[in-house]
């Protein structure tokens, strides 16, 4: 399993001591409907998987809150024993309730039990990746992050857990916890039509930290833009594609985690992400988020 990830578009990264490639998969909406229960049709959320590590991706974004357990479980029966290439990020810090809602659950047993969880559904010995999920679900809110975070830093100690992120963290947060221990991650909403971590961004990459966007097509309501549909076009490339295209030219430090429940969507989200953008089409593009 598994050709060379530089194969794919946007080449690779590092996360710590850990390559990937900056074209990963977002696993998160392969659970059932609102991200709740198991997917409509099992055997191909595992091809969604397999197809992915085929085409090269070493990179994957799931969290135990996915289903709960669903995503994960997933992940390890198409993937298990996996690849050493592989390189699987989770999230602790929310729950699932029983309207599908996504309580935080940020003290250190519940971060303690979360990490015990992922160990356990994922199938693996240390996580490679674990963000820190800030916020609620309408985006982050302020206030310390500290002893959440020192748990996971004990966590990682203790030899749990590789490498540390953030997400739907504020900018004060992200620095809040890099003054605690280094990251490698940061997790925010971000995309063509949604702009505003343009310059935590910026920051991040003269600092070699990773920008991992969510929702990079959009999330539940996919990107609609007549801008995008008529660069996409002109360079005769599906719209999805484009934007992320967009994304890897927008800065080197940004990963993609697109997410997609069809090997169709994602043959051709890698396909179309090759293309190179003009000046003139990243103006054009550009003005979508402003
Ligand atoms: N940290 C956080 O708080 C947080 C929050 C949300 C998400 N995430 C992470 O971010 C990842 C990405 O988010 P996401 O999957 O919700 O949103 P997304 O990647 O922005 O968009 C996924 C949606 O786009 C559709 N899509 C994909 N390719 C397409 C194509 N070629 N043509 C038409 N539609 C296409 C998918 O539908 P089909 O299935 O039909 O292709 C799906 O509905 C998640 O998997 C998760 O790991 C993190």
């Amino acid at each position: 399993m598994g050709m060379q990830s530089t194969a794919l578009p946007g080449g690779t990264w590092s996360l710590g001591d850990l390559t990937v490639s900056r074209f990963g998969y977002g696993a998160m909406q392969l659970a059932g409907p609102g991200v709740f229960g198991p997917p409509a049709d099992h055997d191909s959320a595992l091809a969604v998987l397999r197809e992915a590590v085929d085409l090269g991706i070493t990179h994957l974004d799931t969290a135990d809150a996915y289903g709960p357990h669903i995503t994960n479980q997933l992940i390890r029966q198409a993937l298990h024993p996996y690849p050493e290439s592989l390189h699987i990020a989770t999230k602790v810090g929310a729950v699932r309730d029983r309207q599908g809602g996504w309580p935080p659950a940020r003290e250190p047993d519940d971060l303690r039990r979360a990490v015990d969880d992922n160990l356990e559904t994922l199938g693996v010995e240390v996580l490679d990746l674990v963000n820190l999920r800030l916020g609620d679900a309408t985006g982050p809110r302020s206030g310390s992050l500290a002893a959440a975070f020192e748990t996971l830093v004990e966590l990682q100690r203790q030899g749990l857990i590789r490498h540390l992120g953030v997400s739907n963290a504020t900018t004060e947060q992200v620095a809040q916890a890099q003054s605690i221990a280094p990251i490698v991650c940061v997790q925010n909403m971000y995309n063509l039509a949604y702009r505003h971590d343009d310059e935590l961004i910026d920051r991040l990459a003269d600092e070699g930290v990773a920008y991992v966007p969510f929702f990079p097509l959009g999330g539940f309501s996919p990107l609609q833009s007549s801008a995008l549909s008529g660069v996409a076009a002109r360079l005769d490339a599906p719209p999805m594609s484009v934007a992320l295209a967009w994304l890897l030219q927008r800065s080197p430090n940004i990963l993609l985690i697109p997410g997609t429940s069809s090997v169709a969507h994602l043959r051709e989200n890698i396909g179309g992400a090759n293309v190179s953008l003009s000046e003139e089409e990243l103006v054009e593009l550009d003005k979508i988020g402003r």
